[in-house]
């Protein structure tokens, strides 16, 4: 089956990403991991994770040219059938494909979260959006108070945003 690193320079070939793009990923898939691995996950659901945050914009390209932006939910239809494409010959079998499709399909949903890897990757893509973008950095509180679940991510979150600082 593909790795995580050519799962990587995949995405940065072959997806029309930007520059912006490219580096939100790697940022997201590098704290998911961290997450990750601190929190335990067995092996095949640490994978599953990591493969989802690499992909897990995938959809932005595509809806920024039909739309001029890419708002959030339509990221969430059109992400999956992408996903399944991309690792269409990459050897992963469709229990696994299933997840990230899953994965890549909520990665906004923050209800209803059932799994770690779900958890981790909106953990993750918080953690990156709130350094990127005011309208998640000024919401800092409310998702530590009920999305952040896990002690590695809460610990993340309270160090890089520390509280009352951007209230
Ligand atoms: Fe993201």
């Amino acid at each position: 089956m593909i790795s995580i690193s050519e799962a990587i320079v995949k995405m940065i070939s072959g997806c029309a990403c930007s520059q912006h793009d490219i580096c939100h990923f790697m940022k997201v898939w590098a704290y998911a991991r961290t997450i990750g691995e601190l929190e335990g996950l067995d092996p095949r659901t640490q994978q599953t994770l990591e493969f989802s945050a690499i992909v897990h914009d995938i959809a932005c390209p595509d809806l920024r040219k039909e739309y001029g932006n890419a708002p959030w939910d339509l990221q969430e239809t059109y992400g999956p059938p992408l996903v399944r494409e991309f690792f269409k010959d990459c050897g992963m079998d469709e229990e696994m494909l299933s997840r990230i499709c899953y994965l890549v399909g909520h990665h906004h949903t923050a209800v209803d979260v059932k799994g770690m890897d779900h958890q981790i990757l909106l953990e993750a893509d918080f953690l990156v959006n709130a350094g990127e973008q005011e309208k998640y950095l000024k919401n800092t509180a409310v998702f530590r108070e009920k999305v952040f679940k896990t002690k590695t991510g809460i610990g993340l979150l309270e160090n890089m945003f520390p509280t009352g600082e951007y209230e």
